[in-house]
């Protein structure tokens, strides 16, 4: 299979459903924000609060980059789709999956995890026009949206395997 890379914001379930996909299709799993944290040595606060988020998405683009073509699944950022340079390069892939999930449910997700520095300051408003200024970057870039309201993860597996190309 030709590796399937899976987009969409912050607390859309990106981790756990490329986990869940991994085991069901037996091939390894990548998640770009581990990798970044890997080859820098830095957490993503820290990276952020140091280096500044440009920074942080040129490694970005890098690793994805860098990411086998073939037999995987990729786990992305939230914010790999701003760079066109990444939309571009993902854009030319077989298996693009934006994961869909209304703000709101988003928010509920992410209450209470610092561990994303765009989402730090509570500030909903900031999170809001983020994700509205996101959400056509994620449909522009994937060739198949999967909207995961009420679904458990093997569901949203299984539509995904489903859906897939070879
Ligand atoms: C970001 C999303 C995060 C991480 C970084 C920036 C974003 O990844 O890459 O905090 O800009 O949306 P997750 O989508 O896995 O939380």
């Amino acid at each position: 299979m030709e590796t399937m890379y899976l987009v969409g914001f912050m607390g859309a379930g990106k981790t756990s459903i490329s986990q869940e996909l991994a085991k069901r299709l037996s091939v390894p799993v990548y998640d770009t924000d581990k990798e970044i944290v890997k080859s820098s040595g830095k957490s993503i606060n820290e990276i952020f609060a140091t280096d500044g988020e440009a920074k942080f998405r040129e490694i970005e683009s890098e690793v994805l980059q860098k990411m086998p073509s073939e037999e995987a699944i990729v786990a992305t950022g939230g914010g790999i789709v701003g760079a066109e340079r990444n939309r571009l390069f993902l854009r030319e892939k077989a298996n693009v999956v934006f994961l869909y999930t209304e703000l709101s449910e988003i928010i509920k997700r992410v209450e209470g995890d610092d561990s994303r520095p765009l989402l730090q300051k509570g500030n909903l408003d900031a999170a809001e026009t983020l994700y509205r200024s996101r959400l056509p970057l994620y449909r522009e870039t994937a060739n198949i949206e999967i909207d995961t309201s009420g679904k458990s993860i093997p569901a949203i597996v299984d539509e995904i395997v489903e859906r897939m190309k070879n």
